[in-house]
């Protein structure tokens, strides 16, 4: 027998036991099915509609990763390293918040979208442009994180009318994650706003503005 004839039949072999695994997994769950349905106290049209939301706040979320990551690599000038760095933290705080999104949706029992035109979809923020000046960066990244603020917060308002009508079946889980996540957008953006407020005064006039008293 060649090492190949051997390989291919010890494969085989490893492939066959994965499959009666599987099998006999497949008649205890038909079996006690019921075992294996999400029941976390959550009913499950709510879970359905707030997975549906974080789906819309998954790609929002990836797709400003993914541009705020094209802005580390491609910006250009004096501010090079202060920049770099600045969107390094910002994009690796979204690669966390990604996966914790995806997986509340997995929990709540639905899911996740995972490639690039689910995202696409989804969410309306567009690609970044790598040749763009780095205020114009600065710029759109500010923009994308208000519509994902906009979003999570949206979800938020829709989740907390939906549980009024049901105050024994919280999903404080996901309330918090909802939090979590519009204080994350909301500081970025303020420091975005920060860096702006020079090279765009106009825009920019409310920062610094005393509140009266
Ligand atoms: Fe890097």
């Amino acid at each position: 027998m060649t090492d190949q004839s051997k390989w291919s039949e010890s494969y085989i072999t490893d492939w066959e036991e994965v499959e009666n695994i599987q099998d006999s997994n497949r008649s205890q769950t038909k079996a006690s099915g019921q075992g294996l349905k999400v029941q976390i106290g959550i009913p499950e049209q709510t879970r359905k509609e707030v997975s549906h939301g974080l789906a819309h706040l998954l790609a929002d979320t990836y797709a400003l990763y993914l541009k705020t990551q094209n802005y580390h690599w491609n910006v250009t000038g004096a501010q090079f390293f202060e920049l770099h760095r600045m969107f390094q933290r910002q994009y690796e705080e979204l690669g966390q918040a990604v996966d914790v999104i995806a997986e509340r949706i997995r929990i709540l029992g639905f899911l996740a979208p995972g490639g690039l035109h689910s995202f696409a979809d989804l969410t309306s923020i567009k690609d970044g442009d790598g040749s763009a000046d780095p205020k114009d960066m600065q710029l759109d990244l500010l923009n994308g994180h208000e519509s994902a603020i906009r979003r999570a917060r949206g979800i938020l308002t829709q989740f907390e009318a939906t549980h009024e009508l049901d105050r024994k079946n919280i999903d404080t889980v996901t309330q918090g994650l909802l939090i979590a996540r519009l204080e994350a957008h909301e500081k970025t953006a303020w420091m975005l706003r920060s860096c702006l407020a020079e090279s765009h005064p106009a825009a920019f006039k409310a920062e610094g503005v005393r509140l009266s008293a």
